[in-house]
């Protein structure tokens, strides 16, 4: 395991997340492809699960190197539109034959689009422990229309937090949103960990 995987699950600040995330760039897709990150493959088929149609927008948020980006275009959706805090991770993403638009976001700022914008959306791997915090769940929900979907994991780690918990119930307790799908399965299974996917659609 890279000093980088060592620590990925550490909870840090946004500026220090993106400092991590540029420095792990060039090698963050081999390590993780190699512990057969399974992840991308179970989100993209449970979105597509729920989608309806595969040429509208989807918005890839935490798109990293395009690892989700590549496994939502195979599922058979045609334009996907990629978001991230770090620059360099967009730059293996953008090497890909993969998204419409890359954008660099800074955190806890507006993201640079209309609401409604984007009725599917996916953050995989993205909203827990040592990744973005789980108010970009409440951003994304915000700029989701009615009806709206959002595929987003929650790994082993993640689980452990309340405050990943509580966001997410935020939302369907209240009947603000609800859950379509819900499913524990592997993550990283070179490291036994495993995340739940969930689909969820705002109401
Ligand atoms: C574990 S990687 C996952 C990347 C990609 N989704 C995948 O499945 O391979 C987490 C990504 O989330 C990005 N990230 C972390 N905090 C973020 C935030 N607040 N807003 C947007 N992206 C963020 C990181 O820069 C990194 O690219």
């Amino acid at each position: 395991m890279s000093s980088f995987l060592s620590k990925a699950f550490t909870a840090r600040d946004s500026a220090e997340t993106r400092t991590f995330y540029d420095d792990w760039a060039s090698s963050y897709e081999a390590e993780i492809t190699a512990l057969g990150y399974a992840t991308p493959a179970r989100c993209a088929a449970a979105l597509r699960k729920y989608a309806g149609e595969t040429n509208a927008p989807v918005l890839d948020f935490g798109c990293g190197t395009g690892l989700a980006g590549q496994a939502l275009k195979d599922a058979g959706f045609t334009v996907i539109d990629g978001v991230d805090l770090s620059a360099a991770m967009l730059a293996e993403a953008q090497a890909k034959d993969v998204y419409r638009s890359l954008t660099q976001i800074e955190p806890g700022q507006a993201l640079p689009f209309a609401d409604g914008a984007y009725a599917l959306m996916a953050a995989v791997g993205v909203i827990g422990a040592g990744a973005a915090p789980a108010g970009a769940l409440h951003t994304l929900m915000r700029k989701l229309p009615k009806g709206g979907k959002l595929v987003l994991t929650q790994n082993d780690h993640t689980l452990k937090d309340p405050a990943f918990r509580g966001a997410l119930s935020e939302w369907t307790d209240c009947g603000a949103a609800r859950l379509l799908f819900r499913e524990d399965g592997p993550h990283l299974p070179g490291i036994n960990l495993n995340a739940t996917v969930y689909v969820i659609e705002k109401a």
